[in-house]
């Protein structure tokens, strides 16, 4: 693996429930394994509604649960630069993939979507937005074993 870390860039709609949940789980999995060095993910939004913001309170409850923090998050907007500085762009859902290639145009950029790494994807692609729908547990189970397979992939473990 190079010196440069991997960098991931996780992208949900508002930035304050599923993508800060999947960065910060993907980052506690690169600790676990001993690959900061590696890895690291930050989060985004396509909608700037929220920017600034703490992760959606009830987000931040259940993954505590889980022991993951996401005190630190605060949220942001998807930049067009991000397909340049980020090596891997993952999407949460089908609307925000079309968002991202709509942003992306024709310049390069590594875009896929994180349920393409959900063994128990059964055709759907889509993270589940808990902020309409709620379900925050089912959420961050979908997105632990996303990342779960995603980094083994990335680390070819
Ligand atoms: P997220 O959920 O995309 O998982 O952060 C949402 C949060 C806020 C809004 C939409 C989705 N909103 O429209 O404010």
């Amino acid at each position: 693996m190079s010196e440069k870390p991997f960098r991931v860039m996780f992208v949900c709609l508002g930035n304050i429930c599923r993508s800060p949940v999947a960065a910060a789980v993907f980052n506690q999995l690169v600790h676990e394994r001993g690959l900061e060095q590696h890895f690291e993910a930050r989060s985004s939004g396509t909608g700037g509604w929220h920017v600034g913001e703490r992760a959606h309170a009830e987000s931040r409850r259940n993954a505590s649960q889980n022991g993951v923090s996401l005190e630190a998050h605060r949220a942001r907007q998807f930049e067009r630069g991000d397909f340049a500085a980020y090596d891997l762009v993952v999407a949460l859902d089908e609307s925000n993939f079309e968002d991202l290639r709509a942003l992306r145009g024709k310049q390069p950029g590594n875009l896929r979507l994180l349920r393409e790494w959900d063994r128990q994807n059964a055709g759907d692609l889509s993270v589940p937005d808990p902020y309409y729908e709620g379900g925050f547990q089912g959420v961050f189970d979908i997105i632990h074993r996303s990342c779960d397979e995603l980094l083994k992939e990335l680390s070819d473990v």
